[in-house]
């Protein structure tokens, strides 16, 4: 009689966003000290389209709990920018080129603080003599 196979599942393990899987790549990703498993994916993207340059400003639409940022900051720099939004709060990043905010990304209040900050930054460039 032909045994049945036994499906290998990652194990998932509650978390307050939800359900996190613990494979390989979690485990690489806590290593690497990244907050989430889909840092890698960014990274692989950045790898093969080489998509986002240094000293760039970068916005990131639903961030949390924030890998993508801190590939963001990587790249970008410290002469870079990063914004993040997100329906829940960010835990705070020591970086101080990334900004976090708390909107719904289809709201106009969450489209003026966006470009609240891009006026920011047009003036801190104006006033920067780098
Ligand atoms: C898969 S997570 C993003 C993970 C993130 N790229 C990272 O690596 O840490 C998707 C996020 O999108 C956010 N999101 C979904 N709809 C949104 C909306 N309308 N406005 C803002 N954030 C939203 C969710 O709250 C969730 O945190």
């Amino acid at each position: 009689m032909l045994k049945k196979k036994k499906k290998i599942v990652a194990p998932r393990v509650a978390n307050k966003a939800g359900y996190q899987v613990q494979d390989i790549w979690f485990h690489r990703a806590k290593a690497a000290g990244y907050r989430a498993r889909s840092a890698f994916k960014l990274l692989q993207i950045q790898e093969k389209t080489s998509l986002i340059r240094p000293d760039t400003l970068a916005l990131d639409l639903g961030c949390a709990p924030g890998s993508w940022l801190q590939v963001l900051s990587q790249i970008v720099g410290e002469h870079g920018r990063i914004l993040g939004v997100d329906l829940q709060s960010v835990d705070k990043f020591s970086q101080k080129h990334i900004t976090t905010l708390v909107g719904d990304m289809m709201a106009a209040d969450t489209h003026e603080k966006i470009r609240d900050y891009l006026s920011e930054i047009q003036t801190e460039k104006m006033t920067n003599d780098e």
